[in-house]
């Protein structure tokens, strides 16, 4: 048996036919193919939802299919630099995370330096009160929905943006975000060439506010984002700075993303790729994709497609966005009827999108290996089952590329 099997392996013509499909080969003329990681991928052992040996195998199935990392929590404010002072940082995980991408000959994204979300209290702390006007921040699950929110929640702190005591002031607050850039950019200098800079400051809804009412927001003002993008061109003049969002899809929040980066280019910040996280559902037709990705290409920025999932929960076909403090109520209850075509059908028309638009899309990141490490996991969301099956969606994708070579 073994030689039959390897008789055929040395025949070039079934090799090339027998050989399993792998995207960031599907895909190498165009853009990169990543994942997001969990932190047991980048050190071994158990992880959460996953035993040593599944772990394993989800290492492997990312070392074969993709050629790109973010990672999924580790470089948060709340991970890497949970407490004040000299001693605040915890880099052992992102050391492990960045060594992962260096071995394995990755393209290695670091996510993400400011966020309302998953930044510890004591970074907007300070002895201001806050302005009566300002009491109602940001809807925020704080401490209670974290707890509710099952332990993926749970498990990476209450810095969810609900601080509410005295504040530091705009030059305290300032000089706390040029610290972190400058220590964390600058510590992975030449090895991290691409960054998050700021995360969803985008207001959701059709409202008339550009920007969420956010704790950065309200103590720093709206130039807290062109700030971030120069101290993070300051700590490494060649890593290339995103500006990353959700629900761009959604020509309202998509009018809002047009609006703000043009804001940062009449200032001349150095904000040099657009992210798109695509946190979508089975909805999401070529149709939308090209409408989204023509009108984000007209600001002449290269687009990255950041956090890919095509949620197919009937709960994640109502309720949109991708706002954590709101991710239980995405992905639970029943799958929709014919979920694996529907994913399919929706993975291969954004598929379709990203390669029409190829000058533009230059990485697409899935945000995490298989359905089973997934944030929203019970969304089945992704293109391998939690045995790293592929699934019909995988074929859809790959038959995209495809397509696009044979034309
Ligand atoms: C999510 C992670 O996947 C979860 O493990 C964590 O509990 C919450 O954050 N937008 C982002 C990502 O920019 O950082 C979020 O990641 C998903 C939404």
């Amino acid at each position: 048996m073994w030689l039959i099997v390897s008789t055929l392996a040395l025949s070039p013509g079934v090799e090339a036919a027998d050989r399993p499909a792998l995207l960031k080969d599907a895909f190498k003329d165009y853009f990169a193919v990543g994942a997001a990681v969990n932190r047991s991928m980048v050190t071994g052992g158990a992880a959460f939802r996953r035993s040593a040996e599944q772990n394993e195998m989800d290492v492997a199935l990312l070392k074969e299919q993709f050629n790109q990392i973010s990672p999924e929590n580790d470089l948060k404010w709340q991970l890497v630099h949970p407490r004040e002072g000299a001693d605040g940082f915890d880099f052992g995980p992102a050391d492990s995370f960045v060594n992962f991408g260096l071995s394995n000959r990755m393209q290695i994204v670091g996510h993400t330096l400011v966020w309302h979300s998953q930044t510890p209290n004591w970074v907007f702390a300070g002895t201001n009160p806050p302005p009566a006007s300002a009491t109602n921040t940001t809807p925020s699950p704080a401490v209670g929905a974290a707890a509710t929110n099952g332990p993926g929640l749970a498990r990476f702190g209450r810095g969810f943006g609900g601080y509410t005591g005295p504040r530091a002031s705009r030059e305290e607050l300032l000089q706390r975000m040029r610290d972190h850039i400058h220590t964390v950019v600058g510590r992975y200098k030449g090895k991290i060439k691409t960054w998050d800079v700021v995360n969803e400051a985008l207001a959701d809804g059709t409202g008339t506010n550009v920007l969420r009412n956010s704790l950065w927001l309200q103590i720093v003002g709206p130039d807290f984002i062109a700030k971030a993008f120069e101290y993070a061109h300051e700590a490494d003049p060649d890593a290339i700075l995103r500006y990353n969002d959700y629900g761009l899809e959604n020509p309202e929040k998509r009018k809002k993303l047009i609006a703000l980066i043009k804001m940062l280019q009449a200032r001349k910040a150095p904000v040099h790729a657009i992210g798109s996280q695509a946190h979508i559902n089975v909805s999401t037709s070529f149709e939308i994709m090209d409408q989204a990705l023509t009108e984000i290409a007209t600001l002449g920025l290269p687009i990255h497609i950041t956090e890919l999932d095509v949620n197919s929960a009937q709960s994640g076909q109502r309720n949109t966005g991708a706002d954590i403090a709101n991710n239980a109520a995405t992905a639970q209850g029943n799958l929709v009827a014919d979920a694996d075509k529907k994913l399919a059908d929706a993975y291969g028309g954004i598929f379709r999108a990203f390669v029409k638009h190829r000058n533009a899309v230059k990485m697409v990141t899935f945000w995490g290996v298989n359905d089973a490490v997934s944030w929203r996991a019970q969304g089945k969301p992704l293109l391998f089952d939690g045995n790293n099956q592929p699934k019909p969606a995988f074929d859809a994708v790959i038959a995209e590329a495809k397509l696009s070579t044979s034309k």
